[in-house]
């Protein structure tokens, strides 16, 4: 288990997941992949970048994009949207990444798991974040010129109602990535406290997407003042639910 210099607090136990024939890691206890086992990559730029109409919308940001993603997992999301931020974005403006993951992974786990798309070799980023990659229980800040990293290690519904420390004052979510397992197997990450601190947080016409199309989420989206929208889904998926805040 890596050492962490740099915090006085200890370092947060990292979780070993299983792994499904095709290399993906899948929880037991939630009888869940952690992506799509075709192509996780492909996957997660249809859902989350695509539906959440993310690089039109970097390409057009004056100063500053704030996404918050439920479900850190690999941090495939995460290095993704770096590629798409740098390819789209302003130079001077800025990203910050806000996520939050219970049972995180260690930084052998990541590259096992994302091997097919993210090297030592051909990602920059994907270097430069592992190297500052340790783990205590709570806040995990990790600064890079054009982007912040937030992540929170422990319960969603301990965190997500704290995500305003993360934000300055007039500060809102721009865009969710709604990415815990099946909301059947997994319901703290699709509570009336996620949905009631998503209604208070997120900025005018800001937007989510989810792989889920369960009504529960539509509902519960739709009662904080989201218009949710069934969309096609990603590969055997046949549907899924986006939306944009209407409040
Ligand atoms: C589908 S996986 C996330 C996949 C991730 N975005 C990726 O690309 O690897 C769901 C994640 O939610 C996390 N999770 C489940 N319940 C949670 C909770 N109550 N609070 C925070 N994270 C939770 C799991 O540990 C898992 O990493």
């Amino acid at each position: 288990m890596p050492k962490n210099h740099n915090q006085k607090s200890t370092v947060a136990p990292f979780f070993t997941p299983d792994w499904t024939p095709e290399n993906v890691p899948h929880h037991p206890e939630y009888q869940d992949v952690y992506f799509n086992k075709n192509n996780g990559q492909e996957e997660s730029h249809y859902v989350y970048a695509t539906q959440n109409n993310l690089p039109e919308r970097f390409a057009a940001t004056k100063n500053q994009f704030i996404i918050a993603e439920l479900g850190f997992g690999t941090g495939l999301n995460l290095f993704l949207i770096n590629d798409l931020w740098q390819k789209n974005a302003p130079k001077n403006a800025h990203l910050t990444y806000i996520s939050f993951e219970l049972n995180p992974l260690d930084s052998a786990t990541i590259q096992n798991a994302l091997e097919p798309w993210y090297k030592k070799e051909n990602s920059e980023f994907f270097t430069k974040f592992l190297a500052q990659y340790t783990l205590k229980p709570g806040w995990n800040t990790y600064e890079f010129p054009y982007l912040t990293v937030h992540l929170a290690v422990g319960d969603v519904a301990d965190f997500l109602p704290r995500i305003s420390e993360k934000m300055k004052q007039n500060q809102k979510v721009s865009a969710w990535l709604l990415d815990g397992f099946t909301p059947a197997r997994n319901p703290k990450m699709w509570s009336d406290t996620v949905y009631k601190t998503m209604g208070a947080t997120t900025a005018k016409n800001g937007t989510f997407a989810t792989f889920t199309a369960a009504a529960a989420v539509r509902n519960g989206l739709a009662e904080v003042g989201f218009l949710v929208e069934k969309t096609k889904g990603y590969g055997y998926k046949r549907k899924m639910l986006k939306g944009m805040f209407n409040e």
